[in-house]
């Protein structure tokens, strides 16, 4: 191997949260390995590489080195396809800062040109994701979760069945109705739920916060970033991890690149998995990791 291929990479395998190595390899690939053989040796899954430019002074990121995963099920800044109950299950426990998720509503859900949403007209997932959403999030941390009102009483339960204490709760008013039956549908709402005992935020953020219509051209029930955004910045540490299980075509990870923020989405949809993984390489993130 010539010595001018050999590139400094930094390795983390994301089951083992902070603990991270440095190697030198020509690929990250061959970084991967070379980190399996040294220190993880028999782990599978997560993994975060980075390319090091080597300078006379010492290390620092490179500037063209974007976060990427080397091993497609997992890793940081990156969109994992599959069903969330099992991936979640193969991530380590409390190892991401706040998870903000909007996952199917459960009220059979078809949009005027006949979409419908994967997991919307049942609800034995529901227990199973929201034990490992409490699971995987570090203590003394947030979650807020969209839910559909006329399941309430289900999504409470899970929640609170998962350990969850019920802090907050955030309504968002639309200038349009959704739906119109006995009533326009004019608003949505999402909970805050805590893990532990969270400190409260430094500038709270009110329970009422403008909708943006998005035109749901990437996904039929598309969430606006402008709402999301506030949400992480108010309840995710600046060097944290957001995870969304229930990701869609990737909004929350957009609003948590644009808030400087690492972030993990999980989609069962391959052709919404697709999509968030576009949106969350779009050039407005080259050359950087965070935003
Ligand atoms: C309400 S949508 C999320 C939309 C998203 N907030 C956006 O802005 O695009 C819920 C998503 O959860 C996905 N989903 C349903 N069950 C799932 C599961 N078990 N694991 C992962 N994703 C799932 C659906 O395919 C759908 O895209």
């Amino acid at each position: 191997m010539s010595p001018a291929a050999t590139r400094r990479y930094r390795v983390r395998f994301f089951e083992l949260g902070e603990h991270e190595t440095f190697v030198f390899a020509t690929s990250e690939e061959d970084a991967i390995s070379k980190a399996a053989a040294m220190h993880y040796l028999g782990r599978t899954g997560a993994v975060y590489v980075q390319l090091f430019q080597e300078h006379q002074m010492g290390s620092r990121p490179c500037p063209g080195g974007a976060l990427m995963s080397s091993q497609t099920n997992n890793a940081l800044n990156t969109v994992v396809h599959g069903d969330c109950v099992q991936v979640m299950r193969k991530l380590q426990t409390a190892s991401v800062n706040f998870i903000l998720t909007d996952p199917p509503y459960l009220c059979r859900y078809k949009s005027r040109s006949g979409q419908t949403i994967a997991n919307d007209d049942r609800d034995e997932w529901l227990e199973p994701a929201f034990s490992e959403v409490y699971r995987v999030l570090k203590r003394d941390s947030l979650c807020v979760s969209f839910y559909g009102w006329n399941a309430a009483d289900k999504f409470i339960a899970a929640w609170r069945a998962a350990g969850f204490r019920l802090v907050g709760h955030v309504v968002f008013p639309k200038s349009y109705a959704s739906s119109v039956r006995f009533v326009k549908g004019m608003h949505e709402q999402a909970y805050l739920l805590a893990k532990g005992d969270p400190h409260f935020p430094s500038a709270p953020i009110s329970d009422v916060l403008d909708w943006e219509y998005t035109g749901n051209r990437l996904h039929p029930t598309q969430k606006p970033i402008s709402v999301l955004q506030p949400l992480i910045e108010a309840f995710c540490p600046l060097d944290g991890i957001v995870l969304d299980p229930f990701c869609g075509s990737g909004s929350t990870l957009v609003a948590a690149r644009r808030a400087g923020r690492t972030s993990v989405g999980i989609e069962l949809d391959p052709k919404h998995a697709e999509t968030a993984s576009l949106r969350l390489n779009a050039p407005e993130f080259h050359g950087s990791n965070s935003s």
